[in-house]
């Protein structure tokens, strides 16, 4: 049993969270900067200044990469590198950095797939009013811009912002990650609507510069409704795309780019909360876009009941992950096929993956058994959803232990183990299992 000939196997990174170099050359600072030097928002005080130095050991990682045999990386560019105050100068040594890291990836034979945005926003255009400010969309289609005509060569893919739920959800409703705001719903519809707007013009910028065809999509942070039993199914769908009057749906952001029209239930929820916006916006928004990633990591179980969705709380015998996630692995096969019948797109998988404690052994050596199970659960229920929706590719979250936003370095992720003091990178046990799997095309999940 292998997955579609040229399946994608990957993994995924992003900027801040694994670049460090926040001073290096003319860099300008990003919220998650000033958000990481600020007492008490993150986790024992944990800095991001240093990451995982991707900056300085960009050459040691792509030779990593290539030797886990990894066939593509999805990294983010950190728009304040490039850009350090958002819009205007570009800076030579951002331009130099992702040049660099670019031709060492196209040497070792390895796809990048870069996403423009992944929650660093330059803190410039954040004093200028962020996400609320009109022009923001504008902005981003000049970053689109510049990250074509400087990159556009060497890249194919692109995902245009990563995770909305997240950064508008916990960025500005919840104010727990960057940029720390507690906006009223209307305005961080507002908000919203300027990041779907970017999205449109980011798009369009990105086809209309780009001299070869290339493939535009998202990355949507997905936690869909589970359906308790294959009766529930309907009910499941209904309740993953339904409007819970928060900001953690994908729907509320996918049909405007695919559709061009914000869902009706999430319509009536702008009305009460006195948002609106010139019909025209949506014109802009609807994008052409290629395929539908999907970083999904667990869901909800629902069943119905009386005529009524319940959620129902897991059992005591659920296993939950060091980030205290559910255990869910036919997420993997219920979620696309939603995801499928709403939008009729192939599914890419731009993150998946499990936060463990572990530690290193007397050994020096991470012997994460756990992970390299959550992998075989998980992927085969992605093996089977592939078999009747398309889905053509796979990324780890993540390469290494890295910054884990608000958590700080303590909820580890990584195929390789990272040690923030010595800087060093140590391959896990699932770093030799995937390698496997991808060296079979999926056969070793099996096995
Ligand atoms: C989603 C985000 O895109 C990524 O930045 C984060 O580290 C992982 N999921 C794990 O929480």
């Amino acid at each position: 049993m292998s997955f579609v000939k040229n399946f994608v196997w990957g993994v995924a990174t992003a900027s801040y969270q694994i670049e460090g170099g926040a001073h290096e050359a003319d860099k300008g600072l990003n919220v998650w900067d000033v958000g990481s030097a600020t007492e008490g928002r993150i986790f024992e005080g944990h800095r991001g200044d240093v990451g995982c130095d991707h900056y300085h050991k960009f050459r040691e990682d792509v030779a990593l990469m290539k030797e886990l045999g990894i066939k593509a990386y999805r990294f983010s560019i950190n728009w304040a590198r490039l850009l350090p105050e958002g819009v205007g100068k570009v800076s030579e040594d951002g331009k130099r950095f992702y040049g660099e890291l670019l031709a060492a990836l196209r040497e070792a034979g390895i796809e990048p797939w870069v996403t423009l945005f992944h929650w660093d926003y330059p803190y410039a255009l954040y004093l200028r009013g962020g996400w609320l400010n009109p022009e923001s969309p504008k902005w981003f289609e000049e970053y689109a811009r510049v990250v074509a005509e400087l990159f556009g060569d060497s890249i194919s893919h692109f995902i245009l912002i990563n995770e909305p739920q997240v950064f508008l959800g916990l960025g500005h409703s919840a104010g727990t990650h960057a940029p720390f705001l507690r906006l009223s719903d209307g305005e961080v519809m507002r908000a919203a609507h300027h990041v779907l707007l970017a999205c449109g013009l980011g798009e369009k910028m990105l086809r209309k510069t780009c001299k070869h065809p290339i493939k535009v999509g998202t990355s949507q942070a997905y936690w869909p409704s589970i359906p308790d039993t294959p009766d529930d199914y309907r009910v499941a769908k209904q309740d993953t795309f339904a409007c819970h009057r928060d900001f953690g749906s994908v729907n509320y952001y996918t049909d405007p780019l695919i559709f061009g029209t914000y869902p009706e239930e999430f319509r009536a929820w702008q009305e009460e909360c006195g948002f609106s916006y010139p019909e025209s916006d949506m014109e802009i928004i609807r994008s052409k876009i290629d395929f539908y990633g999907v970083n999904t990591y667990s869901g909800n179980r629902v069943r119905e009941q009386n005529g009524k969705i319940i959620t129902l709380t897991p059992t005591p015998a659920t296993p939950k992950t060091d980030t205290r996630w559910n255990v869910y692995p036919d997420v993997m096969y219920y979620g696309p096929k939603f995801l499928f019948e709403r939008y009729g797109l192939p599914i890419i998988y731009t993150e998946n993956g499990v936060a463990l404690s572990e530690w290193k052994d007397l050994n020096g050596e991470i012997n994460d058994d756990c992970r390299i199970d959550f992998l075989k659960r998980y992927l085969r229920e992605m093996f089977r959803a592939s078999c009747e929706v398309p889905i053509y590719g796979y990324f780890y979250w993540t390469l290494y232990d890295n910054f884990e936003w608000a958590e700080g370095f303590s909820k580890k992720f990584g195929l390789v183990h990272f040690d923030p003091e010595t800087l060093e990178r140590t391959p896990k046990k699932s770093a030799a299992f995937y390698k496997k799997v991808i060296e079979t095309n999926g056969e070793e999940l099996f096995r």
